[in-house]
């Protein structure tokens, strides 16, 4: 990836505020309004065009332009730059009807319909080349338009279309493998395939993994091959698009990801863009919805390698799409929003423009809700524009380089959550989350790291879950400690290698000698069972069976039949140290061994002293530094700090008073 988003806030002139604006809903006249809306609010940039292709393209061949021309003409008179969608995220019906061979196909066989969205197999050479026709005719048409400041590549890759099981999929699976093994032995050999009667003679018998006999499992590395596959697929789709337009025009090229999408290995498709942007909706039913708010934004900073990137989409309030949509209370849309500007994003867009009157987001929130503008959320977006105003100096500045990473594989979270393990209760993500919330809560920075990547300059590194280690990640982990770093590695990591096949001779294999254990045999626990450590503390999900080899215990299981092997121990490496958390502890224990890393590890948090839920996150740039500070409690705080508060303009001299739901931004010179 190469950073571009700069080239975006230039032209802007600051932060960008917007968001998808889909004018073909609507009659000409009510865009004048919009236009003039939009001054109103102080939007700068809106998406256009992401689900146009049926009006765009009505008939294959046939291009209707000229609704577009107007739209995008009228944009620009009135100052409003565009990120221009290529239009491909939906096909029209004509399509499909013309290709049902392109249609979506599940795991049973059946194939899907259109009449939503996505429908159509990412593998499908006919939608690939509609695509790029459609992309390319786009680009033909707008490449030099004044308005247009960023190319959006279709929207939300595998939302809804994540595997296609179709003839055509197994077809480009086949390939696919054969590229990555060469030979059907090699296949045999990495899919195991020895291991009931699985032996392939040919390629033409290799199969994506359809739905197999009842109550039984498909081959785990045929699976874990087809994650990778299908997540390959998206990519090379979206590249298809990237590559057509580059060639022509001269704005950066991205697509909007969709926060930690499982489907999807981002650390992948990071590469292909020219900048990050993301869309990241509030999870009403989640036990802490501005920590999951805050992990995604640090994984998108993460993802475009620490440089500022865009928040596509939000919302103001409700959306339409979960078992009940919460509104969002009053204030809410700020700090979420500054939420992701803390943690590095350049721009704050939403979705929608204008709320639909029909379809099935007809109940989405919009930046002008179904009321019009005499209406709380109009007055909040009116509001938070004049403050985003007041903070275009960040752009283009970095968040204060965290001292601790998480590592966080796609590849080992689709093998880690695979059927016929020994535990369900194993969920590499409930483990990231664990650790990232438990760090956020702290108010200490994270950054993602990709496994096998550099994890120079940090000082703590967690490895939450991390089932599936290849050598060369487990190698950067093993000198990461040597050189002096601080690792803590969790139950159930580093057990298999790269094709799923177990590393042997005592788990957890990939990283035994580092920690200086040998587990013979896991122990999971049974629902609602827990198990008693040796400090009094209790466990619960798994324990284990095994000794320190060269390991220190700190914890021991104290009852059960696992009485007396380790639960958490402690190793020294080289200049660093290994920790080793065998099992899920207590809250309690578990905040300790935290505290007792970040001590140990010397890793301080942003601003010291406050509670959780309030957020403290440093952006640093030229000679300035912004605090950004987010209170998501129902109290007021006083929280440490110098400087100019950025929206008031006052004066703030060792302490700010930071009131319950508020959010403040602290500018200082460095
Ligand atoms: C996203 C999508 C938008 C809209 C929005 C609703 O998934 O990109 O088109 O559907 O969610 O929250």
């Amino acid at each position: 990836m190469s950073p571009r988003l700069d080239e975006v806030t230039a032209r802007l002139g600051g932060i960008a505020y917007g968001g998808d604006y889909n004018p073909e809903q609507w009659p000409e006249e009510i865009w004048a309004e919009d236009i003039a809306l939009m001054r109103e609010a102080g939007v700068n940039l809106v998406t256009v065009g992401v689900f146009s292709w049926g009006l765009l393209q009505p008939a294959p061949g046939r291009f209707e332009f000229g609704w577009l021309d107007r739209v995008l003409d009228r944009l620009h008179e009135g100052g409003i730059a565009v990120d221009l969608a290529t239009a491909t995220a939906s096909p029209p019906p004509w399509f499909t009807t013309r290709h049902p061979e392109a249609a979506l196909v599940d795991v049973t066989g059946a194939r899907r319909s259109h009449g939503a969205r996505q429908a159509y197999c990412p593998s499908s050479a006919a939608f690939r080349e509609a695509t790029v026709d459609m992309a390319g005719a786009m680009v033909e048409r707008y490449a030099d338009h004044p308005a247009v400041v960023l190319w959006h590549v279709s929207n939300e890759y595998a939302n809804h279309n994540w595997h296609c099981y179709c003839d055509a999929s197994a077809e480009a699976f086949r390939h696919w493998l054969e590229a990555r093994y060469g030979t059907i032995d090699a296949l045999n050999a990495a899919w195991g395939t020895a291991f009931w009667s699985q032996h392939y003679g040919d390629w033409r018998e290799v199969l994506p993994p359809r739905a197999v006999s009842y109550h039984s499992f498909a081959n785990p590395t045929q699976q874990l091959d087809w994650w990778r596959f299908s997540s390959g697929e998206h990519v090379r789709l979206y590249r298809a698009e990237h590559e057509v337009i580059a060639a022509r025009a001269t704005q950066p090229v991205t697509t909007n990801f969709m926060s930690f999408w499982k489907p999807l290995d981002y650390w992948d498709f990071a590469d292909a863009v020219d900048l990050v942007s993301n869309d990241d909706y509030l999870i009403v039913d989640d036990r802490d919805p501005a920590e999951r708010t805050a992990m995604a934004a640090d994984l998108m900073r993460s993802l475009a390698s620490g440089e500022p990137w865009l928040l596509m989409e939000h919302s103001t309030s409700a959306v339409n799409w979960q078992p009940r949509n919460r509104a969002k209370a009053p204030g809410e849309l700020r700090r979420t929003s500054l939420q992701h500007l803390a943690r590095g994003a350049d721009g704050a867009l939403f979705f929608q423009w204008r709320a639909s009157r029909a379809g099935a987001e007809k109940f989405h929130s919009a930046l002008v809700p179904h009321a019009g503008t005499d209406s709380r959320v109009w007055h909040e977006v009116v509001d938070f524009g004049a403050d985003l105003r007041k903070l275009g100096a960040v752009t283009g500045s970095r968040v204060d380089r965290p001292r601790v990473a998480i590592v966080h594989g796609w590849e080992s979270w689709w093998a880690g959550e695979l059927d016929s393990h020994p535990s369900q209760d194993f969920s590499p993500f409930a483990q990231l989350r664990r650790w990232y919330g438990a760090l956020w809560g702290r108010s200490v920075g994270v950054d993602f790291a990709r496994p096998g990547a550099s994890l120079d300059g940090y000082d703590l590194v967690v490895v939450p879950g991390q089932y599936l280690v290849d050598d060369a990640a487990a190698r950067v982990i093993t000198e990461f400690v040597a050189g002096g770093g601080t690792v803590v590695i969790t139950w159930f990591s580093g057990i298999v290698d790269e094709h799923d096949h177990v590393r042997l001779g005592g788990y957890p294999g990939a990283f035994a000698e580092l920690l200086g254990v040998r587990i013979e045999e896991f122990a999971p626990l049974l629902a609602g069972q827990s198990v008693g450590l040796s400090d009094g503390s209790t466990a619960t999900l798994w324990s284990e069976h095994g000794r320190t080899t060269t390991a220190t215990a700190v914890l021991t299981y104290a009852d059960g039949p696992t009485a007396g092997s380790p639960a958490l121990t402690v190793h020294g490496h080289g200049s660093g140290h290994a920790w080793y958390v065998g099992t899920e502890l207590s809250d309690e224990r578990f905040g300790r061994l935290v505290d007792d890393l970040l001590t140990a590890a010397g890793v301080e948090p942003v601003v010291a002293g406050l509670p959780r839920g309030v957020e403290a996150v440093r952006r640093v740039g030229g000679d300035g530094a912004w605090l950004f500070l987010v209170n998501h409690t129902g109290d007021e705080v006083s929280v440490a700090a110098d400087g100019t508060e950025v929206f008031t303009g006052r004066q703030v001299d060792g302490a700010l008073a930071l009131p319950a739901g508020g959010a403040a931004v602290v500018h200082s010179t460095r």
